[in-house]
C-alpha cells in the first residue's frame, strides 16, 4: 500500500454523507430520484448516499457512466471522453449527478451537459470532494462534502494508479508515484 495520511476520518465521512443525503432530500421535487454515478470513483458514495437517501424515505435508482481521462495518474488530463452511457432513461427525472472529487471541473461540466441534453425535470450534482485551487474550467458542485487542499488523495473509492480506493478513509499520498 502507498504511504498515506488520514484527512478525513470514516465516522467523519458518514457525518457528512448524511448530512448530504438531508440537503438532497430537502430540495428533491420527488422522491424517486436516479443516482447517477461517475465511474470509478464514485462508486462508494454512491452506495451510501444512496443508503443513507433510503433511510430518509426516498426510493432512488442508480446508474453509471464512465468516463476517461488521458495523461499522467496523477494530474487531471485535459481530455475527456465518454465509455459509458446511461442505461436509464433520465427524461422528465429527477437526477442527482455523483462524483468522488471536483478537480479542473472538466469531467463534471462535460458530463453534466450531456445528462442535461436529456431533459432530467431536475438535475443536481454532488461530490464528496472539492480541490477549488486546481479549477481549470468554472463549475460549482450543488451538494460538497468537503473542501481538500491539493494533495492527491486516496481511499472512499479514489485511487492512485488503481491503487487505494478500498481504504475506508480518506488520505493523502505521502510518496512519489510511478
Ligand atoms: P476533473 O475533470 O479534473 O475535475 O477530474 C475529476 C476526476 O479526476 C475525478 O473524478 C477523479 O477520478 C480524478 N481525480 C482528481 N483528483 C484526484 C485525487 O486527488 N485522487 C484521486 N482521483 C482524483
Ligand atoms: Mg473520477
Amino acid at each position: 500500500m502507498l504511504k498515506h495520511r488520514v484527512l478525513l476520518s470514516e465516522e467523519t465521512i458518514a457525518r457528512r454523507v448524511s448530512e448530504l443525503a438531508e440537503a438532497v432530500h430537502r430540495d428533491l421535487p420527488s422522491a424517486d430520484p436516479i443516482i447517477v454515478g461517475l465511474l470509478t470513483g464514485s462508486f462508494v458514495l454512491v452506495a451510501d448516499l444512496g443508503r443513507a437517501a433510503a433511510r430518509l424515505g426516498l426510493e432512488p435508482q442508480f446508474d453509471f457512466l464512465a468516463t476517461s481521462h488521458y495523461g499522467a495518474t496523477t494530474t487531471s488530463a485535459g481530455t475527456v471522453k465518454m465509455l459509458k452511457d446511461l442505461s436509464l432513461d433520465i427524461r422528465n427525472r429527477p437526477v442527482l449527478l455523483v462524483d468522488d472529487i471536483l478537480d479542473s471541473g472538466r469531467t463534471l461540466r462535460l458530463v453534466r451537459e450531456h445528462l442535461a441534453r436529456r431533459e432530467p425535470s431536475w438535475l443536481r450534482t454532488c461530490v464528496l470532494l472539492d480541490k477549488p485551487s486546481r479549477r481549470v474550467v468554472e463549475f460549482t458542485a450543488d451538494y460538497v462534502g468537503f473542501e481538500v487542499p491539493d494533495y492527491w488523495v486516496i481511499g472512499y473509492g479514489l485511487d492512485a494508479g488503481g491503487q487505494g480506493r478500498g481504504l475506508p478513509y480518506i488520505a493523502a499520498v505521502e510518496q512519489e508515484l510511478a
